[in-house]
């Protein structure tokens, strides 16, 4: 982690739309060169956000600062930003090189110049050989990436994607990650990407902000935000998850008691404070299913399964708890087997290390 100063810094903006708040006094600070994620359900403020960052939306409260410069009243064409928009507009009348220049022509770059920098920035999105096309000869990932290179173009300091990605299908969008990623690399600077895909978020960024109704609930890099989901929102968005609701019963050395519901008692291993009411999880892929009860130090639960869903690579197996909480086990296929060796109706224990339980206060 470096101390450089943050590209951007959002302090307490919130933004009202009459009585809806689509923010709601998030502060984040954004450094340098990151790929930082906007990630939550669609309705919960990533575009307003974005937009203000844009210059598009004014802050109803709060401020906000791009490279020291407090941002109020600055108008988008002022800021050190540019945005790729959800619905990648292309001018469909003009060459893919028109396109990328059109934006440095209306700022009256001298003629001269406008073609080495459109060349430059077609050759980092790879389509130095399409200058002469039009869009409608072009694919939709490629429509993309024009999309891309008019926004690099103008050499801004921050580029701020809206879902740039939602509108390919899915192998091209897992492509379009890789370039995104290779891009930000070569461009080294940073970008902001919203998204509603918690996979295109984990996969990109180098830290992303969860964001639920307005309200941050965590910024953390990917692996923290999997492993270390600071409450129920953030735990069940990130991933899938097994909850049962539980009380705190005690904490002492690292460890916490808890009385879990339709269960009794367990320990588990937990730093932090927690107290009252929390959630208890565990995701699907760190759970065990026998046929005999686990022994040693697991945290195990009776179950009846009821379903088996198969994926090829793996299989999520659903169970009916003894605690009334419906339960997924994912197995990976590890052999060359058609049958699956579990079927519904099948009596089986589910079981985990206590250090992988997900303590979740929130
Ligand atoms: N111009 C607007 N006028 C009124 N309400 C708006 C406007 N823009 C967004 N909203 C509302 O603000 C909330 C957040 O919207 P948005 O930022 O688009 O969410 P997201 O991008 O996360 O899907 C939603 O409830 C939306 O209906
Ligand atoms: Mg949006």
């Amino acid at each position: 982690m470096t101390d450089a100063k943050p590209i951007i810094s959002i302090r307490n903006v919130t933004k009202r739309f009459g009585s809806v708040v689509a923010v709601d006094n998030v502060s984040i600070d954004i450094r340098p060169g990151e790929f930082f994620a906007l990630l939550g359900p669609s309705g919960c403020g990533k575009t307003t956000l974005l937009r203000m960052l844009a210059g598009f939306e004014t802050t109803s409260e709060g401020e906000i600062e791009i490279d020291g410069q407090p941002m109020f009243g600055v108008s988008p064409n002022k800021r050190p930003v540019n945005m790729v928009f959800q619905s990648y507009a292309v001018f469909p009348h003009m060459t893919v090189f028109d396109n990328v220049a059109y934006g440095l022509k209306v700022t009256g770059v001298p003629k001269n110049e406008i073609t080495g920098q459109v060349n430059e920035a077609l050759s980092l999105v790879h389509l130095e050989d399409y200058g002469r096309r039009k869009p409608d000869q072009l694919s939709g990932g490629q429509r993309q990436r024009v999309a891309l290179a008019r926004a690099l173009v103008k050499k801004p300091k921050v580029l701020l994607l809206d879902e740039p990605l939602s509108a390919l299908d899915a192998k091209l969008r897992e492509a379009m990650r890789l370039e995104l990623v290779r891009l930000q690399h070569s461009v080294g600077i940073t970008f902001i990407i919203v998204t509603h895909d918690q996979d295109e978020a984990l996969s990109m960024a180098d830290r992303a902000a969860v964001m639920d109704r307005g309200v941050v609930r965590q910024i953390a890099p990917p692996g923290e935000l999997y492993e270390h989901p600071n409450g129920r929102f953030v735990a069940d968005f990130i991933g899938k998850v097994n909850m049962l609701e539980a009380k705190v019963a005690g904490q002492s050395g690292g460890e916490l008691v808890v009385e879990v519901n339709g269960m009794g008692r367990i320990v588990v291993p937990h730093d932090g404070a927690a107290a009252g009411d929390i959630g208890i999880a565990v995701r699907p892929e760190k759970t065990i299913l026998s046929a005999d009860k686990p022994g040693g130090d697991v945290v195990a639960l009776k179950g009846k399964v009821c379903d088996v869903a198969y994926y090829g690579n793996e299989s999520h197996i659903l169970l009916d708890t003894d605690t009334g909480v419906q339960f997924t086990s994912t197995v990976q296929n590890d052999a060359r087997r058609v049958e699956s060796s579990v079927v519904i109706g099948d009596n089986l224990w589910i079981s985990w290390a206590p250090g992988n339980t997900l303590v979740l206060a929130e």
